[in-house]
């Protein structure tokens, strides 16, 4: 089988390096990729949302499977690309289709498919600038502190908490005025809950599903859980509080609800979905769907992922899963990102990097970096991801604080307490 994987972070790496193990696989492609997913396939200068290049490649090189990694080609509709047309619809494509795209494109559409399949999550309304007044009296009647969240894809920025009435609505006015673009054209306000996150995933084949090891994601840059929201400073898996018992609940109120909702809705979905759930004094409850795996969670995930991942994909594709077993693997697996000193603020590029062969006890999954006159650089602010494995967490900790130690370049910072709140 011959697979393209779509995309160039750590997440795409992690998976690249799953995929490439899988037996099944003849050759692996990644699309545009990064410095590391070329030691698990061959990397190719295409962008993600650029379809027509997609499909030409897939057809040039009899490519039967493309793995679509971020959210941006879902939601603008790659999969019913693929479909729409005769030389390409034979081609298994592992992502949901633009109508179901939408539960992450959407945060007013998920709001409504929740409260339609009867889905626990936060209270909530939506609101345009036509209806700012309503708006406010909806915040008047909540209690601090305050969630705004702009409707549209927001790169994960664009959900503010305010303490206090008078920042909401001054936000709110801020947001309606295009803080966000159009993504903030429409508002979602809602009850805000207080608990600590949990990140489940599945893979559906539309109408089945299997369960892949949880994680939870580590989201300011600061230590203690302090300062500006990131893309994710790193992640752990498993869960300590998501046990047999909470899984159950997830599994019965949520993941089940959620996959007969896009049955009876008839949203076609054969892909991976992440629930950003919050344990609320034992209740799990959703935070926001995404139609995609996480980054930097992936990095655990994938560690934890005993089954053939090429095999689920066959399955999900052609809609067998019912029934299958995946198989997990019990230590522990964390992941520490190391960042470029700035980030998620102004930051610079072009570091050269070093000290890659004395990590020794870890893996090293790269997220932004190139290669530049024989040299890896850093290309992004997400550099590189150390993950380990552990008998405990803590074990696997030390292993990728020890990496993390080891690899040089220019303003490194990464946060030295993951999993610092756990048990
Ligand atoms: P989202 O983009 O919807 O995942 O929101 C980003 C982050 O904002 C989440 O990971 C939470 O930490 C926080 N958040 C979102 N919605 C709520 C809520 N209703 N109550 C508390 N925190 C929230
Ligand atoms: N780590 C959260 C995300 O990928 O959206």
């Amino acid at each position: 089988m011959k697979i393209l994987l779509l995309g160039s972070g750590g997440r795409e790496h992690a998976l690249a390096w799953k995929i490439s193990q899988s037996p099944k696989v003849e050759k692996l492609y990644i699309a545009p990729g990064n410095a590391g997913t070329k030691e698990c396939g061959e990397n190719v200068g295409i962008a993600v949302c650029d379809f027509a290049a997609i499909a030409e490649f897939v057809l040039a090189h009899g490519v039967n499977m493309v793995v679509v990694g971020p959210e941006d080609p879902l939601v603008k509709g790659i999969y019913d690309y693929f479909k729409a047309d005769e030389k390409l619809q034979g081609i298994a494509v592992i992502g949901p289709s633009k109508a179901a795209a939408e539960l992450e494109g959407s945060k007013s559409f998920a709001k409504d498919f929740m409260q339609r399949h009867s889905i626990p999550t936060a209270a909530y309304k939506a609101f345009t600038v036509a209806e700012k007044e309503s708006a406010y009296r909806f915040l008047e009647s909540l209690k601090a502190p305050y969630v705004l969240k702009a409707d549209g894809l927001c790169a994960g920025k664009g959900v503010l908490i305010l303490s206090s009435l008078e920042e909401a609505k001054r936000s709110l006015d801020e947001m309606f005025a295009g803080m966000f673009g159009d993504s903030s054209a429409t508002v979602v306000i809602e009850e805000f809950l207080d608990g600590i996150e949990c990140s489940v995933f599945v893979l559906t084949d539309g109408k089945d599903y299997v369960i892949l090891p949880e994680a939870k994601d580590y989201k300011r840059v600061g230590e203690g859980n302090t300062g500006l929201n990131t893309g994710g400073m790193g992640s752990i898996s498993p869960v300590p509080f998501a046990t047999a018992e909470w899984m159950k609940k997830v599994e019965d109120r949520i993941i089940r609800p959620t996959v007969d909702g896009l049955v009876q809705d008839n949203l076609l979905y054969k892909g991976f979905i992440f629930f950003g759930l919050i344990n609320v004094e034992g209740e799990p409850m959703v935070i926001e769907y995404n139609v995609r795996m996480g980054d930097p969670e992936t990095e655990s995930v994938m560690l934890r992922l005993k089954s053939d991942i090429v095999e689920l994909f066959e399955k999900v594709d052609a809609g067998t899963l019912a029934g299958t077993a995946v198989e997990f693997d019990e230590r522990c697996a964390v992941c520490v990102m190391l960042v470029s000193g700035g980030y998620p603020e102004a930051y610079g590029k072009g570091y050269v990097m070093s000290g890659f062969e004395n990590v020794k006890e870890s893996i090293l999954f790269h997220a932004g970096t190139a290669e530049k006159d024989g040299n890896v650089v850093t290309s992004g602010g997400r550099v590189i991801a150390a993950d380990s494995y552990g008998d405990t967490r803590a074990e696997a900790l030390e292993k990728s604080f020890k990496a993390a130690n080891e690899i040089n370049f220019e303003k490194k910072y990464f946060r030295g307490d993951i999993g610092f709140d756990l048990q």
